[in-house]
């Protein structure tokens, strides 16, 4: 449920003291949990799962993405999808029409206002070399600065610079909540924050085209947790990319909660690291996930395609915590 600036007291009446952070329980084991609570994963009939870390990231092997999917299939990677939240299919000769016919079984493709596309206005082209170095190494959730931030993303590598890198890192933001002391959870539970795209796409728009953007996409507020809509999982849903202020509280309280939160997706055992090949697929729940292309490899060149399905308008939870 999200909050309004007027209602906020009456459902917080402590949102206004200062959030106690300190860097006690910074560190050790962590809790990692694949699936919601106790739920156990059930075996997967129709292909083979190769898991690339604890909570998310996993090949999946023996799909072909050229061909239909069954429903059942579709099914079952669905399945996969809400367990590891990121699958990535290698050996993929597929067109960008085979890509889309792929994405569609999730539901409507999305277009991008301010990303240069592909060959129709459902794909976005990312062309990396040394006259467009990448910018996409911060943080963040795709598109979460729309009121319907996207479901999910299909990227397809094209093709991988010469001497490596180019890697794409995906944080688990269920875990980074679930390892959250339990006071700020209590705090942040019920808060809402709000996600803006200026400061990303808008540094390169003359004023008029800055304004007519803004007018089409103005600011969206959104639960600091999500509630992931198919699973139930609390998820993390601030970054550092689009998030500017959490509502209802001072700009320097509201920067200082924000930073912390910020720093909790970079933790390294809630992520998974994939190093690309040419032909490999990547299919994530941009509900579940942060991510961030490591940019390692200017002046040289890579290339991928995104083809995002559209989403649903995120909601919390309305205080409680599990
Ligand atoms: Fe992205």
């Amino acid at each position: 449920m999200a909050l309004s600036e007027a209602n906020l007291a009456a459902f917080h009446p402590a949102a206004d003291r200062p959030l106690a952070i300190s860097r006690e329980s910074a560190n050790g084991p962590r809790l990692l949990r694949r699936l919601q609570g106790d739920a156990i994963s059930a075996p997967y009939a129709l292909f083979r799962v190769k898991p690339l870390a604890r909570t998310l990231g996993a090949e999946i092997e023996g799909v072909d993405l050229r061909l239909p999917l069954t429903e059942e299939l579709k099914q079952e990677l669905n399945r996969a999808l809400l367990e590891w939240k990121v699958l990535f299919f290698r050996n993929q000769r597929i067109t960008s029409e085979q890509q889309a016919a792929f994405a569609r079984n999730w539901g409507e493709l999305e277009n991008h206002p301010f990303l240069p596309q592909g060959d129709s206005a459902d794909v976005v082209r990312f062309a990396k070399d040394d006259k467009t170095a990448g910018r996409e190494n911060n943080w963040h959730a795709d598109v979460t600065w729309r009121l319907t931030p996207a479901l999910g993303a299909v990227l397809r590598l094209i093709e991988t610079p010469a001497s490596g890198g180019g890697d794409t890192i995906w944080s688990d933001a269920a875990a980074a909540y679930d390892n959250l002391p339990e006071e700020i959870r209590a705090r942040i539970d019920g808060l809402t924050a709000i996600h803006d795209f200026t400061h990303v796409f808008g540094r390169a728009l003359p004023p008029d085209q800055l304004a007519a953007k803004q007018a089409e996409f103005p600011a969206a507020e959104h639960p600091i947790v999500r509630v992931h809509p198919e699973t139930g999982r609390k998820t993390l849903f601030v970054n550092s990319s689009f998030t500017t202020r959490i509502v209802g509280l001072e700009d320097h309280e509201s920067e200082k909660v924000l930073q912390y939160l910020f720093r909790q997706i970079a933790i390294p055992e809630y992520h998974v690291r994939f190093r690309w090949e040419p032909d490999t697929v990547a299919f994530w729940d941009n509900r579940a996930l942060q991510h961030y292309a490591v940019n390692d490899y200017y002046p040289e060149r890579r290339v991928a395609e995104r083809i995002s399905i559209v989403g649903d308008r995120p909601y919390g939870y309305g205080g409680a915590t599990d």
